[in-house]
């Protein structure tokens, strides 16, 4: 074998790794009336506080597809809607539902190791409605009965989600996310060959969330503008 390796050792300075780590999950300021914060603080505050316990679960603010989805379900808005979570992680956007006025919220997540983070995030927010967790693929769900649907996964699990929902009857708004703006026009066109109309298209560096609507969906709920780009 060619090349040889060699090492060195040397003495790495005492940190306190907690500390460290703490660090790395400073709050998050989403928008003027939402910021979530991690468990351990006590100190922030903001009309709506969203409190996640770092874990093994995605979903603590610091990445752009789930602020981008907060961003437009406060601007949706879901006051007295029935919201269906689709991979809810942390079930970081199910509180938000929740603390934004929904009815009802059901979170999917088939990854078991979210549960335990998922159900300790329900118990460190004061929730109106206490979202209920349902453990399975969302690529078989089809029950879309309800007013709103949250989906930040790719677009692997995104695009056939769309053609299952589009199968029903449900008039359901989608708010999906974890997209990336190359996916734009590949969104668009697969959403027109539905009959999916995407009603206003966000982003934050690279990562795209859009509103997807049926075409013959009445009466349209707000329109959300700010930063719509298509
Ligand atoms: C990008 S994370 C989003 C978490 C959280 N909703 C947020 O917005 O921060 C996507 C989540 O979807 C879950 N997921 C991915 N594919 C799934 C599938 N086919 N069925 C159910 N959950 C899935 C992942 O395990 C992960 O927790």
């Amino acid at each position: 074998m060619a090349g040889r390796l060699s090492a060195t050792w040397r003495p790495v300075p005492k940190e306190d790794w907690e500390v460290v780590w703490r660090k790395d999950f400073e709050p998050v300021t989403v928008t003027a009336g939402i910021t979530i914060v991690p468990d351990w603080d006590t100190t922030t505050s903001a009309p709506t506080l969203i409190r996640i316990r770092p874990g093994l679960a995605f979903g603590t603010g610091h990445h752009a597809s789930t602020r981008l989805a907060i961003r437009a379900l406060e601007q949706l808005g879901c006051r007295g809607a029935r919201v269906l979570d689709l991979g809810s992680g942390s079930g970081v956007l199910a509180i938000a539902a929740s603390l934004l006025g929904a009815a009802r919220v059901v979170a999917v997540e088939h990854d078991p190791d979210c549960q335990g983070n998922f159900k300790d995030n329900l118990k460190l927010n004061s929730l109106p409605v206490v979202p209920q967790l349902v453990v399975g693929d969302v690529l078989e769900w089809t029950d879309f009965d309800c007013d709103l649907v949250l989906v930040n996964i790719s677009p692997k699990v995104v695009f056939p989600i769309l053609e299952h929902y589009r199968r029903t009857n449900s008039r359901a708004s989608l708010i999906v996310s974890g997209l990336l703006t190359d996916d734009q026009s590949r969104l668009k066109a697969h959403c027109r060959s539905l009959g999916l109309t995407t009603r206003a298209l966000q982003r934050e560096a690279e990562w795209l969330c859009a509103v997807v609507e049926r075409r013959d969906r009445q009466p349209p709920g707000p329109a959300i503008s700010a930063g719509e780009i298509d």
